[in-house]
């Protein structure tokens, strides 16, 4: 799969390892077999590109959700601000435009349905099941938990969670997606099956 895609890869910004674009890929392939997933973080489409291929394998859908201002440690003055993402005219972030040229590039129009918002607003009125559900949003305490609330529930039976950023230890990254990974396992509705560098992978019992 990566080698087939390795030249957009590279091109794309993001946040996402060989490694765990590869298990994207698998676990996208594995759920697509049973219907449509969901995304939550596009930025420019890297992690989209791994679970989009998966999914286009199967001829399914998957949604992903983005505001496009970037996270809290993505704007001016913050660690991971990155000057290229800043539209001068309108004094934000803009990574939409990030994302169409990606998956236009990769041949994944027919598959990835983008949709620009804040999750937990698409969340209000969303009644599709979903096979595999990827949070890689705010990390913020608050919203990685408002993820996780809003959004779990419609994981359907056997269907997979996955999370991304997790460091059990603080020193190593922060602690909101181990937090909401922590609480789907304290919750017995999840059993571990996977971890893949920072990426854990459950499975809704
Ligand atoms: C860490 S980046 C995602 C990286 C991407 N998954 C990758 O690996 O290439 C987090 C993204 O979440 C988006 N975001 C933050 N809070 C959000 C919210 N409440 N609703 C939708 N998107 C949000 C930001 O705009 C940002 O693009």
């Amino acid at each position: 799969m990566i080698k087939k895609y390795q030249t957009i890869i590279n091109e794309t910004k993001g946040f996402m390892s060989p490694e765990e674009g590869q298990g994207l890929y698998d676990f996208a392939q594995k759920a697509s077999q049973r219907g449509p997933g969901l995304e939550i973080g596009s930025y420019c489409g890297k992690s989209t590109l791994f679970l989009g291929a998966g999914f286009q394998k199967n001829n399914e859908i998957l949604f992903t959700i983005d505001h496009h201002r970037g996270s809290e440690e993505q704007q001016p003055g913050e660690e991971y601000f990155d000057p290229d993402l800043f539209d001068d005219r309108i004094n934000k972030i803009d990574t939409l435009r990030f994302l169409r040229t990606t998956l236009e590039n990769a041949s994944l129009e027919d598959t990835v349905i983008p949709i620009v918002s804040r999750s937990e607003v698409v969340a209000k009125s969303w009644r599709t099941p979903l096979t595999l559900l990827f949070i890689d949003g705010s990390h913020t305490f608050d919203s990685a938990e408002t993820d996780y609330l809003c959004w779990t529930p419609q994981l359907i039976e056997n269907g997979y969670l996955l999370i991304h950023d997790i460091f059990p230890d603080p020193s190593q990254g922060g602690q909101a997606p181990f937090h909401i990974y922590q609480k789907a396992l304290n919750s017995g509705l999840f059993q571990e099956v996977a971890m893949i560098q920072t990426l854990g992978i459950l499975k809704r019992r």
